[in-house]
C-alpha cells in the first residue's frame, strides 16, 4: 500500500510507504548510491536509490535520470536530520522510479549564471528553489493584502484595462488602437474605483497597470500589479493610519508563514521584525530640510552631489533612499509639492503649493512603495485640473460627474505589489518579483 504525497506533507509519513509526483532537481552519483533531489511544486525531498535494494532494471533508471526529467517515485519515508530538502529531515529510500519523461540537457545548471542569460530562460528559471520561494512568498503577499482588506469591509470591485483616458502621466501611456480609435491600457484602476467608492464607500481594487517608462531602473517595470484601496470620508491622515497597519499585517504574514523561503533567499528577517504601526510621518518640507543638510555633512563628494536638491523638485532614488535610512521602519513622507504630483490631489487648504498626498518609503533603499492622496472633490477645481493635463475633456466626463452627484472628501492609495515583494525578500531588482518581468529591453519569454 503507498499513499500518493505532496513533499510539504512530508513529516506526516514517517515509515510509510509514499508515492511523490515531480522532477528531478540535482541527482549525485555515489555509484551504488544514487542521490536524487525531488522537486513536486509543493518542496523537494532527497530520494536514495541504493542497488541492493530495488530490482536492476530500476536502479538503472534511477541511475539515468538527467536533471529536470519527469518521475514518480516511490519509496519509504524515514526521518534524517541531515536530510537536504524543502522542508527537509526526511528522506524516501526508493524501491521504483518510473521515468515520465527524461529531460534534454537542461540548460539552467547548479553552476552560476548571468541575469540575462537566466532571464532568457526564465520559463524554466522558475523551477529553481531561489525563485520558487520568492514566487511562493509573492502568493502569499497577494493573500495577506486581500485577506487584511476583507476582512475590514473592503469590497473589491474590478476596474478596466483598456481604458479611454489617462490616470497617471500621459507621458507612460501604452497607446493601443481600439477598432480605430485610441485606447490606452490602464495605468492606475483609481479614477474608477472613485466611482465605486461612491457606490460601496470602501473598495479597492487589484490587477496589471502598465507604464512606458522608458529608464532601466532596479524599480521599475512596464507591467506591475497594483493594489488600490479607495475610502469615502477619509483624510490623509486616515490614510496614513490605515496604511500602516496594511502593510505591518502583511510583513507579519510573511513571517510567520515563509520562516523557510526567507532562509532560502538568505533573508535578514531581523529587518522585517521591525516592521511594526505606527510609522513615522514627516512632510516633504521637513524631508528636502533633512536631505540639505546630510548634503552639507557629508564629507563624500560624490554622495553630496547625489543628495543636492531645491524644494519643489521630486524625490530621485537616491533621496528616497537617504530619507529612509534615517528610520529603521517605513517613513510617511506627505504635502509634496503639487506641481510634481497627479492632477487629482487636493491642495493644502491655505497653500496650494503642496498636496495632500501620501507616499511610503520602504526602508533598506526600496524606495517609494505606495502612493496616495485626498482627492480634489470640487468640481470647479477639478475640471481646472482635466483641463491643464491637456486630453480631452469628453473622456473624463463621467468623472467629473462624480463631483456633481454627492461629491465627497475621500482618498485612496496604491500600493506596487512587485515593490513591495523586493523588499520584504530583500531582492537586488525588481525582475525577480514577478513571474514574466516586462522591462524596458524585455518582453520575452
Ligand atoms: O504612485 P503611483 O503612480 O500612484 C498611482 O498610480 C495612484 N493612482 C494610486 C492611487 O492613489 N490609487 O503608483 C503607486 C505605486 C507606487 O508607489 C509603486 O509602488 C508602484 O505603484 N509603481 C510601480 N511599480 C513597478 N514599476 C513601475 N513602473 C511602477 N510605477 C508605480
Ligand atoms: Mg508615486
Amino acid at each position: 500500500m503507498t499513499t500518493l504525497i505532496q513533499v510539504a506533507d512530508i513529516a506526516q509519513y514517517e515509515g510509510q510507504e509514499v508515492t511523490v509526483r515531480g522532477w528531478v532537481y540535482d541527482r549525485t552519483d555515489k555509484g551504488r548510491l544514487q542521490f536524487i533531489k525531488l522537486r513536486d511544486g509543493t518542496g523537494v525531498v532527497q530520494c536514495v536509490a541504493f542497488k541492493k535494494e530495488m530490482p536492476p532494471e530500476v536502479f538503472e533508471i534511477a541511475k539515468g535520470l538527467a536533471q529536470e526529467s519527469s518521475v514518480i517515485v516511490t519509496g519509504s519515508v524515514r526521518k534524517d536530520e541531515r536530510a537536504p530538502g524543502y522542508p527537509g529531515g526526511y528522506e524516501v529510500g526508493i524501491s521504483q522510479v518510473e521515468l515520465v519523461h527524461q529531460a534534454d540537457e537542461y540548460p539552467i545548471t547548479p553552476k552560476e549564471h548571468g541575469t540575462e542569460f537566466l532571464m532568457d530562460n526564465r520559463h524554466l528559471w522558475v523551477r529553481s528553489s531561489r525563485q520558487w520561494a520568492i514566487l511562493r512568498i509573492r502568493a502569499t503577499i497577494v493573500n495577506a493584502m486581500r485577506n487584511w482588506l476583507d476582512d475590514h469591509g473592503y469590497l473589491l470591485v474590478d476596474t478596466p484595462i483598456l481604458t479611454p483616458a489617462a490616470g497617471e502621466e500621459t507621458t507612460t501611456l501604452f497607446e493601443i488602437d481600439y477598432f480605430g480609435e485610441p485606447a490606452f491600457l490602464a495605468q492606475t484602476g483609481q479614477l474608477y474605483n472613485e466611482a465605486n467608492m461612491a457606490a460601496f464607500g470602501k473598495v479597492y481594487c487589484f490587477g496589471p497597470t502598465f507604464r512606458a517608462e522608458k529608464s532601466k531602473t532596479r524599480r521599475h517595470l512596464m507591467e506591475f500589479w497594483m493594489l488600490e484601496p479607495e475610502m469615502a470620508f477619509f483624510s490623509l491622515e486616515d490614510l496614513m493610519d490605515m496604511e500602516e497597519q496594511f502593510v505591518s499585517h502583511i510583513v507579519k504574514r510573511v513571517l510567520d508563514n515563509h520562516r523557510m523561503e526567507l532562509e532560502i533567499i538568505e533573508r535578514d528577517v531581523s529587518h522585517l521584525e521591525k516592521i511594526t504601526a505606527p510609522f513615522a510621518r514627516i512632510s516633504y518640507d521637513e524631508a528636502v530640510e533633512r536631505l540639505q543638510k546630510l548634503a552639507a555633512e557629508t564629507d563624500d563628494p560624490e554622495q553630496k552631489q547625489l543628495l543636492q536638491m531645491q524644494w519643489g523638485e521630486d524625490f530621485g532614488s537616491p533621496h528616497e533612499t537617504a530619507i529612509a535610512e534615517m528610520f529603521d521602519k517605513p517613513v510617511f513622507v506627505y504635502h509634496y509639492p503639487t506641481a510634481v504630483k497627479a492632477f487629482y490631489m487636493q491642495p493644502v487648504e491655505g497653500r496650494p503649493e503642496v498636496c495632500r498626498s501620501v507616499d511610503l518609503l520602504a526602508p533598506e533603499g526600496y524606495g517609494e512603495i505606495t502612493g496616495g492622496s485626498e482627492r480634489i472633490y470640487d468640481n470647479e477645481l477639478l475640471e481646472e485640473r482635466v483641463a491643464s493635463i491637456g486630453l480631452p475633456r469628453e473622456a473624463y466626463a463621467w468623472y467629473l460627474d462624480l463631483r456633481r452627484f454627492g461629491s465627497v472628501p475621500h482618498a485612496g492609495f496604491g500600493i506596487g505589489l512587485e515593490r513591495t515583494v523586493a523588499w520584504i525578500c530583500g531582492l537586488p531588482h525588481i525582475r525577480e518579483t514577478i513571474p514574466y518581468a516586462r522591462m524596458l529591453n524585455r518582453k520575452y519569454p
